[in-house]
C-alpha cells in the first residue's frame, strides 16, 4: 500500500498565483471597480481561446444561462428539454422566464442528456434544449444538433464544467446557438464569481450585450430599447478571470495529465465504472467521479474509508434537481400563476437516479501530483478488491 500523506489530499482547490493577486490590488487601487480594461481583455482571450466570433462576460454562470434563454426569447409556457443530472443553476434559469424545464434521462455511460430520450420528449411547445456538458464531458452535440436542427430548436449549451472540453478539437460552447461559462470559485478557470457566453452570431452578440446591461443603446448612455438586467461582472473578477487566461495552459493541462492517468489507471477496475468519453471528445478534466457498480458498496462507505487515507471524496448531486423540492413544490413559484408546469414528483429518470445514488467525486484539481493520484488509486483498488472491508 503507498503511504498516507501528511495532508488531506483536498477535492476542491483554488489556483490563486501572485499575479491575480497583484491584477486586483492594481484595480482596487486605479478605483476603476466597474466593467473596464481587465473585462475586455478577458473576453477576447476567452474568444481566442474558445475559437467563437465573441464571449461576453457576466456576473455568473447562472445570469448567463439566462441571459441566453432571454435572447432567444424563451419564454412563459415554452419547454425546454435539460437533464436532471446537474447543479440546479440549469433548470432554475429556464423558469427564470416562466419556461418549463423538461427533464430527461441521461446515457449511463457518459452521465449526459440522452439524445433518444430528447427526441421522445418533444412536443409542439418544445423551444429549445439544454444540454450540459456534465463534469466536463461534452454531450453528444452531433446527434443533439441534428435534432434541433430537425425540430427547429435553439441549443443552449451549459459548458459551466467545460473549459477546455472539445469536440475533435473544436472547443465546445460552439455547437449550439450559445454556449455558456461559469467562473465561479471552484471552477477550472474561475474569478470568484463570474460567467461567459459564447456567440458566433453578430446579431445575438449585440442583444446579449445589451441584455446584460439594462437593455442600453450600445453607445452607452441612458437609453434602453429594451427591458434588460444588471448582469455586470466587478473588474476585481476580471482582473482573476484576465490572469487565469493567461495561465490556462499551465493549470489545465495539469488537470487533463490527472484525467489522463485515472483514466489509465482505473479504467478496467471491478466494481467501479468511469465516466466514458465518446469518440473524438476530449474532457475539461472538471471532475472525476467513478459509479459504483459493485453490490452493497455504498459511496458513503468508500467515502470514510479513503478520509482514512488522508483522500477527500464527495457525492456532489445526490438529489436530481426534479427530486428538489423546488420542484416537487413548483406550484409556489411565481409563474405558476400563468404557466401550468408538470407534476415533477412523477418524473423518472432510471439512469441518472442511479448514477447519483452511486457515485463518488475523487480529487482532480490542479495541484494535484502524480504521487497524490497513485495513492489514491491504490487506496480506491484496496477498497474495491479487499473482501473484509
Ligand atoms: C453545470 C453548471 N451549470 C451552471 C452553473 C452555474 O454557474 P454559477 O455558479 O457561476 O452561477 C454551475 C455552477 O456553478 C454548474 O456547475
Amino acid at each position: 500500500m503507498s503511504k498516507i500523506p501528511k495532508e488531506l489530499i483536498k477535492v476542491v482547490d483554488v489556483n490563486i498565483g501572485e499575479k491575480e493577486i497583484e491584477e486586483v490590488i492594481k484595480v482596487v487601487k486605479s478605483k476603476n471597480l466597474t466593467e473596464g480594461k481587465n473585462t475586455h481583455e478577458f473576453e477576447l482571450k476567452f474568444a481566442k481561446f474558445t475559437g467563437a466570433k465573441y464571449a461576453t462576460t457576466v456576473v455568473n454562470g447562472t445570469s448567463a444561462l439566462h441571459l441566453a434563454l432571454t435572447a432567444l426569447g424563451i419564454g412563459p409556457g415554452d419547454e425546454v428539454i435539460t437533464t436532471p443530472f446537474t447543479f440546479i443553476a440549469a433548470s432554475n434559469a429556464i423558469t427564470f422566464n416562466g419556461a418549463i424545464p423538461i427533464f430527461v434521462d441521461v446515457d449511463k455511460h457518459t452521465y449526459n442528456i440522452d439524445p433518444e430520450k430528447i427526441r421522445e420528449a418533444i412536443t409542439d411547445k418544445t423551444k429549445a434544449i439544454m444540454p450540459v456538458h456534465i463534469f466536463g464531458n461534452p454531450s453528444n452535440m452531433k446527434e443533439i444538433m441534428e435534432i434541433a436542427n430537425e425540430h427547429d430548436l435553439k441549443v443552449i449549451e451549459d459548458c459551466a464544467q467545460a473549459h477546455d472540453a472539445k469536440i475533435s478539437g473544436k472547443h465546445v460552447g460552439n455547437f449550439g446557438t450559445l454556449g455558456v461559462f461559469s467562473f465561479y470559485g471552484t471552477k477550472n478557470l474561475i474569478g470568484g464569481e463570474g460567467g461567459a457566453i459564447l456567440s458566433n452570431d453578430d446579431d445575438l452578440h449585440e442583444k446579449i450585450e445589451s441584455l446584460k446591461n439594462h437593455g442600453r443603446n450600445p453607445n452607452g448612455g441612458y437609453n434602453h430599447y429594451q427591458i434588460g438586467y444588471n448582469y455586470r461582472i466587478t473588474e476585481m473578477s476580471a482582473a482573476i478571470m484576465n490572469v487565469q487566461m493567461d495561465r490556462a495552459r499551465e493549470i489545465l493541462d495539469r488537470r487533463h495529465q490527472n484525467g489522463v492517468l485515472y483514466r489509465k489507471l482505473l479504467d478496467d477496475q471491478d466494481g467501479i465504472k468511469i465516466q466514458k468519453l465518446l469518440p473524438n471528445h476530449s474532457h475539461s478534466d472538471y471532475v472525476f467521479a467513478p459509479v459504483i457498480t459493485k453490490k452493497d458498496i455504498t459511496p458513503q462507505k468508500i467515502i470514510s474509508y479513503l478520509k482514512k487515507k488522508n483522500i477527500a471524496s464527495r457525492i456532489i448531486y445526490s438529489i436530481l434537481s426534479y427530486q428538489q423540492p423546488c420542484y416537487t413544490n413548483i406550484s409556489e413559484w411565481i409563474f405558476a400563476k400563468i404557466v401550468n408546469y408538470p407534476d415533477y414528483t412523477k418524473v423518472s429518470c432510471p439512469n441518472a437516479e442511479y448514477i447519483a445514488s452511486h457515485h463518488f467525486e475523487l480529487p482532480m484539481v490542479s495541484t494535484l501530483s502524480d504521487e497524490n493520484i497513485f495513492h489514491i488509486v491504490d487506496s480506491v483498488k484496496f477498497f474495491l478488491d479487499s473482501e473484509s472491508i
